[in-house]
């Protein structure tokens, strides 16, 4: 076996993902395969439908992964997995396939949190310093995350209601545009000269946690008047608005938090790092703070396991190895 071959597994919501990675840092092969067009029809992800994909999927984004790396199963030194948070049914298809390859092949096998991996992406690409604070927004979750030292996290705040992609994806679905939506925003907000002036949620005053939930009514309720009134307001102007606004508060946040930890770095995870007002906002607010701003390419943001094995890569180092009666945990804390 080669010390710090890892294959990991990621299949928590839509995506079936297997990569394989050396020494958390050389991705030898990372294949994702998206089920977005299945359940685009539906305007969101649905649990049973993704699990069945999954089911269908796995072994052959398995076998594509090890062709792909060109290495032997046998070089493996152990097998890391999504364990959760997740859509249970989803989760557990790749928990089984990983817990089957590592008993197979008599590893270890690694269960790993789906924002720590989503925070080490940024491992595959940058030197990371500690302490770090990580930025991690995506559909499911919205979260800034002090990391004092590797594999040891404390939630700062995070979310009361939706996610920031999930407040996306719903303002999205209000005005028509296809799931996911939050792109589509992205790209509209970009082209608007003045957005419409829709409100922030600051929360208390020291409040590190977000909330989406009230902007998104405040669209609804915008969209609403104007159909109403039987007019029309140009969804640039509609999309600048909102990604003002969401931008503004997530940036506000996490440079203040930052600054309060006392963090050498500055972290962008989740999906919505591909969102450009965020990443130009903060690299402009980053550049003034003098605060180094890491994120991942974009294939790196969005799920994949190759994040998953980075992340798996610091607890086998450390011999923190799980049993093979490991659980898919559909709520799980960092
Ligand atoms: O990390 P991810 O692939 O899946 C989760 O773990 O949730 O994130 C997907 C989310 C979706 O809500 C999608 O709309 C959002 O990321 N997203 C964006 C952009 N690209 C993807 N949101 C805003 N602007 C973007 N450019
Ligand atoms: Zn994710």
């Amino acid at each position: 076996p080669r010390p710090g071959l890892i294959l990991a597994v990621e299949t928590s919501c839509d995506e079936t993902s297997v990569a394989i990675v050396e020494n958390g840092m050389i991705v030898r092969s990372n294949v994702v395969s998206s089920q977005v067009e299945t359940h685009k029809r539906y305007g969101g992800v649905v649990p049973e439908i993704a699990s069945r994909q999954h089911v269908e999927s796995i072994t052959l984004i398995l076998e594509q992964a090890v062709e792909e790396a060109g290495v032997r199963l046998t070089d493996l030194s152990a097998v890391a997995v999504t364990q959760g948070p997740g859509l249970v049914g989803a989760l557990l298809v790749g928990v089984v396939a990983a817990k089957t390859l590592a008993s197979a092949l008599r590893i270890p096998l690694i269960g790993v949190h789906h924002i720590a991996g989503h925070i080490y992406a940024n491992a595959l690409v940058h030197r990371l310093e500690y302490p770090f604070v990580a930025l991690v927004v995506s559909g499911g979750h919205t979260e800034l995350v002090e990391v004092t030292s590797p594999g040891v996290f404390r939630i700062l705040g995070q979310t009361r209601d939706d996610a920031a992609g999930e407040a996306y994806d719903k303002v999205a679905r209000a005005m028509g545009l296809p799931y996911p939506g939050g792109p589509h925003v992205d790209k509209l907000a970009g082209e608007a000269g003045e957005g419409i002036v829709l409100p922030r949620a600051w929360l208390e005053a020291d409040s590190f946690d977000f909330s989406f939930s009230g902007l998104k009514s405040a669209v609804l309720a915008v969209l609403n008047q104007a159909s109403m009134k039987g007019e029309t307001i140009e969804p640039q102007r509609i999309a600048k608005g909102f990604q003002e606004s969401v931008v503004e508060v997530l940036v506000e946040k996490a440079i203040r938090a930052a600054k309060a930890r006392g963090a050498r770095q500055l972290l962008l995870a989740g999906g919505v790092a591909a969102n450009r007002g965020l990443r130009a906002a903060l690299e402009e607010r980053c550049g003034r703070e003098r605060l180094p701003l890491l994120a991942p390419p974009l294939s790196l943001c969005t799920d994949n396991a190759a994040m998953i094995a980075a992340a798996a890569y610091l607890k086998w180092e450390r011999g923190e190895l799980s049993s093979l009666d490991l659980k898919a945990e559909p709520v799980l804390s960092l």
